[in-house]
């Protein structure tokens, strides 16, 4: 494996991914980086140095560009983190795929992740989110709001809509979490197998009668692909275990981070108690803000000349969605949260052809949890103390190795 890419020309290329101290801004180094010019350099844990791209007309252009691959099986591929090696073992469908396969894949599901079907999903969300919140209601005062709500929301609603039984959530939680938080090629690989044996027995139960169909995408899929023999088991597998990891820990950390960065910014609370149709605008100021996903990784297929620079074949690229997102020439004040705010056009999604498949679900999910919390809720706050704002132990901050959240927040009201 190539590990050192163009030698560097900054003066010290920081290293990625670091922890952030403040859970809704990026780490320190970061915007650093982005006052240099919107390329330059970053160095990862295996000491390999890669292109940093922080400009957002840049990593727009870059997202939108075909001469850059996501193929993880690349062997120029950028590994971020120890764990990552065993990435390049698994079969990750869409994400870890350039077209044309690429495409094909995304084309079985677009119909089921468009806005139409959505929309329809809207009054079953909004059953989901009131039915937490009564039992948070019933409780009385005091609760852990990533276990009681933002983490319930998207797994029971991602459930609903592939058709996998709910009542198993402990299992696929576990390991969803597992599978993303493993600290090495090693501990990846159990999580990894108990989710696919889990998937598999559940596909084979629905296509032979065993499980009742309940019209979600599975039993579409295995109704209109897999009995014509346009989709085989394991690649229905791999969708399925890949949209039931995407769907849980994305959503939840946003819900549980904006509600947090909701309530330490009153000003931006009231605004939205005040007129709710600003929650829409806000869903996408909060994703901007935030930008939980915070280091979209590729690869150059080709000599690419960006912003003075030269990205050579081979060369790894990385986009860290937290800088790209406040770049002052697209957007005033960018460390400011302002709901009132046009947010459009920020890559809190990605860009190009691997944008969120899930985007749409994600902010009806937001939209309704948000509104419905502060609504409901109207007392809410934070039951934190100041030393468990912390990553590490006793800490409820995330790691920047994994995507950006809170594993925990106690709230009372
Ligand atoms: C707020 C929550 C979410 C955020 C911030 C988020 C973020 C992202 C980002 C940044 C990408 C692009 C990665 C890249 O280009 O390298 C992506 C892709 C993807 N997301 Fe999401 N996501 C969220 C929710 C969801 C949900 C709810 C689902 C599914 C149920 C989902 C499924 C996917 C899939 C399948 C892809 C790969 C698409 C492709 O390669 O064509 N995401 N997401």
């Amino acid at each position: 494996m190539a590990v050192t890419d163009t030698p560097s020309t900054t003066p010290a290329a920081p290293v990625f991914p670091q922890d952030r101290t403040c859970p809704y801004d990026p780490p320190a180094q970061y915007p650093e980086l982005a006052a240099r010019g919107p390329v330059g350099r970053m160095t990862l844990y295996d000491g390999r140095e890669v292109w940093a791209v922080t400009g957002h007309a840049e990593a727009r252009a870059l997202l939108a560009d075909p001469r850059l691959s996501s193929d993880r099986k690349n062997p120029s591929f950028p590994v971020l983190l120890p764990r990552a090696e065993a990435q390049a073992e698994l079969e990750f469908p869409l994400i870890g795929v350039d077209d044309p396969e690429h495409a094909r894949q995304r084309r079985m599901l677009i119909p089921q992740f468009g806005l139409k079907r959505i929309t329809a999903m809207r009054p079953a969300i909004q059953a989901v989110v009131d039915g937490l919140i009564d039992a948070m209601l019933e409780q009385g005062s005091g609760a852990d709001l990533v276990a009681a709500f933002a983490l319930p929301v998207p797994s029971m609603v991602i459930c609903r809509l592939l058709g996998v039984p709910y009542a198993d959530h402990d299992f696929f939680e576990g390991r969803s979490r597992a599978l993303l938080t493993a600290p090495t090629a090693e501990e990846l690989r159990a999580p990894r197998e108990e989710l696919t044996d889990y998937l598999h027995r559940l596909v084979d139960a629905k296509e032979h009668g065993r499980a009742a169909a309940d019209g979600g995408l599975l039993d579409e899929l295995i109704t209109e692909r897999l009995a014509e023999g346009r989709l085989d088991r394991d690649e229905l597998v791999q969708m399925a275990l890949i949209l039931l990891v995407a769907g849980h820990e994305t959503t939840a950390n946003m819900i549980s981070l904006g509600t947090y960065t909701l309530l330490e910014h009153p000003d931006q609370l009231a605004a939205l108690r005040a007129d709710p149709a600003l929650m829409a605008g806000a869903v996408e100021e909060l994703l901007r803000f935030l930008s939980i996903a915070d280091g979209m990784v590729r690869v150059a297929l080709e000599d690419i000349e960006l912003a003075g620079h030269t990205i050579r074949a081979g060369d790894g690229v990385l986009l860290p969605t937290s800088v790209i997102n406040r770049d002052a020439a697209v957007y005033d004040h960018p460390d400011a949260l302002d709901v009132r705010r046009v947010a459009r056009h920020h890559v809190a999604f990605g860009y190009g052809v691997h944008q969120c498949l899930g985007q749409n679900l994600a902010r009806a999910e937001m939209e309704i949890a948000l509104t419905t919390l502060i609504t409901r809720i109207p007392t809410l706050r934070p039951a934190l103390a100041p030393d468990e704002l912390v990553v590490g132990p006793g800490g409820v901050v995330k790691p920047g190795s994994t995507l950006q959240g809170l594993y925990a927040l106690p709230v009372t009201w």
